[in-house]
């Protein structure tokens, strides 16, 4: 197993559009377990392979206090979504120390496979439904941020571009 590097926003390939995967085989079982070292490493409860710069639908999540139930999401497809949302403070390993307020639907139903191909249908709900809607969106290319207002988002931008700076001095 492997640590990645995880994008840092604003980096502009954090944008891009992941294409669905197409094989179940060994090298998507190794990135799957490379992906869930890194996420279990950084503290976070998901990572998407948009984050370590692999632009396809695979998502590794694990939302338990314990840190020992990984889940491995592929081709995710929101089937069914509840009529409510609610705003809810989210944070993201691309965008460290910045937490703020995201609409989500409250429940989702996700059609998703596993790392060896098996499909079944996930129904989320409260920290799994978001984390989930969070996630899916890293692979149309979207960061939580850009919910936010253009004024905060620039905060923000400049907030990540100090820190890096200083990072390399
Ligand atoms: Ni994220």
């Amino acid at each position: 197993m492997a640590l990645l590097p995880i994008l840092q926003y604003p980096d502009p390939r954090l944008h891009t559009v992941a294409r669905p995967v197409s094989a179940f085989d060994a090298r998507l079982r190794t990135l799957a377990a490379d992906m869930l070292q890194t996420m279990y490493e950084s503290g976070g409860i998901g990572l998407a392979a948009t984050q370590v710069d692999v632009h396809e639908r695979l998502i590794v999540m694990d939302i338990s206090e314990e840190r020992n139930q990984p889940l491995v999401i592929v081709n995710p497809e929101i089937v069914w979504h509840s009529e409510a949302s609610k705003l809810n403070e989210e944070g993201c390993l691309s965008v460290p120390a910045v937490y703020d307020r995201v609409e989500r639907f409250e429940s989702v139903h996700v059609r998703v496979w596993d790392e060896h191909g098996a499909q079944r249908t996930i129904e989320a709900q409260d920290v799994m439904a978001i984390c989930i809607q969070h996630e899916m969106d890293h692979l149309l290319g979207k960061v939580f941020v850009e919910y936010l207002s253009p004024l905060k988002r620039d905060r923000i931008k400049k907030k990540m571009r100090k820190a890096r700076r200083e990072d390399a001095h």
